[in-house]
């Protein structure tokens, strides 16, 4: 961990119970009792919807001999289960918004870890999503190497006091190796690697034609993603270099995003997949977090 980046101004009060800290989004504080058994967290995993997470916590429940599943009680802008060592939770969609539950979840595992920095070190953190591929058909799972921007450029806040901030937006390299390891030989499974472009918006920072505002044409879009193709992009969503870039700021040596396609942008716009396909390529992102996990995690 890099503890010179951690906010230990804030931090180390809660630890030290001189405040209390209130994680608003998710609706619980660290005096909450609820948090007591959370303490031998071994990984957070987090998707947009909250319903995947419900269907995640139920699925890692299931394999570890029906664990109890505990939830945290407010869901109005993040869905919290608890069961076997994994923390699951929703971030809704967009940096903006998974940013708020990831700095809440980063301070409530320093808390949980009573900011232990070994204890930090070994726990994993995922986020499970659906994205655009870029010459990549729909359902294909990419596991990614890098979070950049619609510009390639890292993940960066531009209005703080000493100027910019930049973000380190790569994900450690053996995490992605070990994922794809503990995948090798999956039947109906396709896994590839490669870099992953975070868009600030769904429609014009993915070079959309079908948004409601567009300021492209069909030759600017598609010099927009061959140029991503050809820097070996693979695909876009739009949480990714923020995830990266803060986890790595604090130091966390595991981590991981793991994304199904929806549609190949090469080919269009709009997502038009079946439900049935889109239920597919869900539980595809899942099987590949799983199979990770159950090789992975320290007595999972
Ligand atoms: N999510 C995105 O951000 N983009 C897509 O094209 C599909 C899912």
């Amino acid at each position: 961990m890099r503890t010179e980046n951690i906010n230990h101004g804030f931090l180390d009060g809660v630890l030290d119970g001189s405040r209390e800290d209130v994680y608003y989004h998710f609706g619980v504080v660290s005096s909450d009792p609820v948090l007591d058994g959370l303490r031998g967290v071994r990984a957070v995993i987090m998707a947009g919807s909250g319903a995947r997470i419900r269907e995640f916590a139920e699925r890692w429940s299931q394999l570890n001999g029906g664990s109890e599943i505990v939830a945290f009680p407010k869901e109005d802008r993040f869905v919290t289960r608890y069961t076997a060592g994994v923390l699951f939770a929703s971030h809704g969609m967009g940096m903006p918004s998974a940013s708020i539950a990831v700095q809440e979840l980063m301070r409530l595992v320093f808390f949980l870890k009573c900011g232990d920095l070994d204890a930090l070190d070994d726990v994993f953190w995922c986020r499970v999503g659906t994205s655009g591929g870029v010459g990549l058909p729909g359902g294909t799972v990419v596991v990614s190497s890098e979070g950049l921007m619609a510009d390639l450029k890292p993940y960066r806040l531009l209005r703080g006091a000493a100027g910019q901030y930049w973000f380190d937006g790569r994900f450690p390299a053996e995490t992605r190796e070990a994922i794809l390891a503990a995948n090798a030989g999956v039947a109906d499974l396709r896994l590839v690697s490669g870099k992953t472009v975070a868009g600030n918006e769904f429609f014009l920072e993915q070079f959309r034609l079908d948004g409601a505002v567009c300021f492209e044409t069909p030759e600017t879009k598609m010099v927009w993603l061959r140029w991503l193709n050809d820097h070996g992009v693979r695909n876009i969503e739009m949480e990714g270099a923020m995830f990266a870039g803060y986890l790595n700021h604090w130091g966390f040596p595991r981590f991981a995003m793991i994304c199904c396609t929806l549609l190949n942008r090469l080919d269009g716009d709009q997502v038009t997949a079946t439900a049935a396909e889109l239920q597919k390529f869900s539980e595809d992102s899942g099987i590949a977090l799983f199979n990770y996990l159950r090789a992975n995690l320290p007595g999972g």
